[in-house]
């Protein structure tokens, strides 16, 4: 199967899977699960907006296919922070010539970060993170269809 195939077959099984299930942190696990079984990359996994006590935000890891991984980013930091902060698909062709790239693991050479929108008021909510051990994984097929994987999430879990 070639990659246009492999994401046929993923967003297939996705509203499935998922539908009429409210519990974020279990939808996110399978849909995390189910890309990486799909389309087997490295480190597969979401970063979630969360506040702390002073209601100040960060990402903080959520559910996650792969290697352990930092547990906090900030707003604009690393490509997750800059997609966050762009509300923006970002694909990273070469990490090391990404600035401020934040390294969870050394061997994650490629990278592609997706928002996830809630429905009412179009605001980030979490961000979707692939990490890939080659040079250039990710391409304009991997944002067209992660997006629409992540529309079809972020409107199952009515967020
Ligand atoms: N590389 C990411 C950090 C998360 S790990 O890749 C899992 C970044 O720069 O935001």
């Amino acid at each position: 199967m070639n990659k246009r195939e492999k994401y046929e077959a993923l967003l297939t099984e996705l509203s499935p899977l998922i539908e009429g299930e409210s519990n974020t942190i279990g939808v996110l696990a399978n849909v995390a699960a189910l890309i990486k079984e799909k389309l087997g990359f490295f480190w597969v996994g979401f970063y979630l907006v969360k506040s702390n006590l002073q209601g100040e935000e960060h990402l903080a890891l959520g559910p996650f296919q792969g290697p352990i991984a930092c547990y906090r980013i900030g707003y604009g930091k690393g490509v997750c922070g800059t997609c966050w902060k762009e509300r923006k698909t970002v694909v990273v062709e070469d990490v090391e010539e990404f600035p401020g790239h934040i390294a969870c693991s050394s061997l994650s050479r490629s990278e592609i970060v997706v928002p996830l929108f809630n429905n009412s008021d179009k605001g980030v909510w979490g961000v979707l993170d692939i990490d890939s051990t080659e040079i250039g994984t990710f391409d304009s097929i991997d944002s067209q269809y992660l997006e629409r994987a992540m529309q079809i999430v972020s409107a199952s879990l009515k967020l």
